[in-house]
């Protein structure tokens, strides 16, 4: 390694504390210099605006150990195909990240500092561009899918099925990123609902976060007709389908989604499969009548339902699904599979430990470190919130070591 990382990490620690304002800085000094480039995003800029940034200066400090980030690295650079970003672009972004770096560094800005960032980022970028170069012909940077189905499954649910027009090749349990006309460039992940179909089509349930920018839209605003810009699928939190192990799978909210693949693939191979499906209340349930034809039609699977009566506190459902949880005795030996809000994922993990799960057969999203807090982050927040990021797969860098 050409540059040493002790020197990027002591010049993160000088501007760290003014991130934001790093950001503000380095994507008004983006655009000036790049009018053209302003159109790659999204207009309303407040809530993403320290994605890319946040996403570039981490990545920076865990340059380290290059070795773990090549396969995260090459997925970005695919995926950055979907936000036309093109190869000339690196070097202007490389450019407006040194010039706010170096303007909010004062005295601590110097000749081999500047060199340190410069290389590190070159290494990024050659990563990135190399693997969207390669993925030309093996890949489309995103698939326009037709929305050829729409169903309101509760006030503020729908389901779409989508039809990518092409093949998608994805996995169940994996998720896939969204894009709509209605809220140009701004790209928001939702699980893929279904095991893979004869017809290509996916379905996704989309529930609305009062004033989401991409939900709201979905929800109350597409057609059947209309089209819809999709991502290659991502994540790994996939069955082991060679496993003979029994499965519990928790789902919360529209963790069902993912869940509902989940089965639709042990059918293929079936297993004896619990189900827990957790919700606020009684109305947040939904998807009820999928629910009872999967129970009939399948002998191995038994559904139990976990959601207090409406009106309750959500500390309330919280309680019905653990104790439901704890009533049926020991989890060890089971396959499990969690999708829900990440506070309540976490919880599951911790409280499944206790209940005698294997934690190596325990599987979920990558979950950020929430604290208090009650709404899912956003990808920029996960990376942010701690050294565990939302877009780097503890997996993909081989294991729970952190950088
Ligand atoms: C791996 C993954 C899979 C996901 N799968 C699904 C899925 O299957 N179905 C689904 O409906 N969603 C899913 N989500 C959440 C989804 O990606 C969006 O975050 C959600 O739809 C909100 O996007 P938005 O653009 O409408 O809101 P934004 O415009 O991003 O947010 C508007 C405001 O609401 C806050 N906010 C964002 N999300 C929530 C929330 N859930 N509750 C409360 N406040 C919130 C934001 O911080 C912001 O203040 C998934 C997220 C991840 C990371
Ligand atoms: C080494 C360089 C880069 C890194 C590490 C990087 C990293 C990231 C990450 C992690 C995200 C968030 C992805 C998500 O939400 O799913 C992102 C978003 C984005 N990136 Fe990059 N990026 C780089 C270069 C570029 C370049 C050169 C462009 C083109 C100008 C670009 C354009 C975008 C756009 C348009 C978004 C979405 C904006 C948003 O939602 O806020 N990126 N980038």
């Amino acid at each position: 390694m050409a540059f040493d990382p002790a020197v990027l990490r002591d010049s993160f620690a000088v501007v760290e504390r003014r991130a934001d304002h790093v950001a503000k800085y380095f994507y008004a000094h983006l655009f000036a210099h790049n009018p053209g480039v302003r159109a790659l995003f999204p207009d309303d800029m407040a809530e993403q605006r320290d994605r890319l940034f946040a996403a570039l200066t981490q990545l920076v400090l865990r340059l380290e150990k290059p070795e773990r980030l090549t396969a995260y690295l090459a997925a970005l650079g695919r995926d950055h195909r979907k936000f036309e970003a093109l190869p000339e672009h690196y070097p202007a972004v490389g450019a407006s990240l040194i010039a706010a770096l170096k303007h909010f560094s004062g005295q601590a800005w110097n000749p081999e500092v500047e060199k340190a960032w410069s290389e590190a980022y070159a290494v990024i970028s050659q990563a990135m561009t190399d693997a969207a170069r390669q993925a030309e012909t093996e890949q489309p940077a995103w698939w326009d899918a037709r929305i050829t189905h729409r169903r309101r499954a509760s006030a503020d649910l729908v389901v779409l099925t989508l039809d990518p027009g092409r093949p998608y090749p994805f996995t169940p349990g994996q998720y896939l990123s969204v894009c709509s006309p209605r809220a140009a460039r701004v790209w928001r992940p939702y699980s893929i609902a279904n095991a893979p179909r004869a017809d290509g089509t996916v379905d996704i349930h989309v529930r609305r976060v009062p004033g989401g920018l991409l939900s709201t839209a979905l929800v109350d605003g597409v057609t059947e007709g209309e089209s819809l810009r999709l991502g290659a699928p991502m994540g790994s939190s996939l069955l082991d389908r060679e496993s003979p192990r029994p499965l519990l799978a928790v789902a919360g909210g529209t963790g069902w989604s993912q869940i509902g693949a989940l089965v639709e693939q042990v059918a293929e191979r079936p297993r004896p499969a619990v189900v827990f499906l957790g919700a606020r209340s009684d109305a947040d349930l939904y998807d009820l009548d999928r629910v009872r034809e999967l129970v009939d039609r399948h002998p191995w699977l038994e559904v139990v339902l976990a959601a207090p009566e409406d009106g309750a506190s959500r500390d309330e459902a919280a309680l019905l699904l653990r104790n439901g949880l704890i009533e049926r005795g020991s989890w060890a030996g089971y396959d499990i599979h969690l999708s829900g809000p990440p506070g309540m994922v976490g919880e599951l993990v911790r409280l499944l430990r206790t209940r005698g799960a294997d934690e190596k057969l325990i599987h979920h999203d990558p979950l950020p470190d929430l604290g208090d807090q009650s709404r899912p982050l956003t990808p920029a927040e996960w990376f942010l919130a701690r050294p565990e990021v939302h877009w780097i797969n503890a997996a993909q860098l081989g294991g729970d070591e952190r950088a």
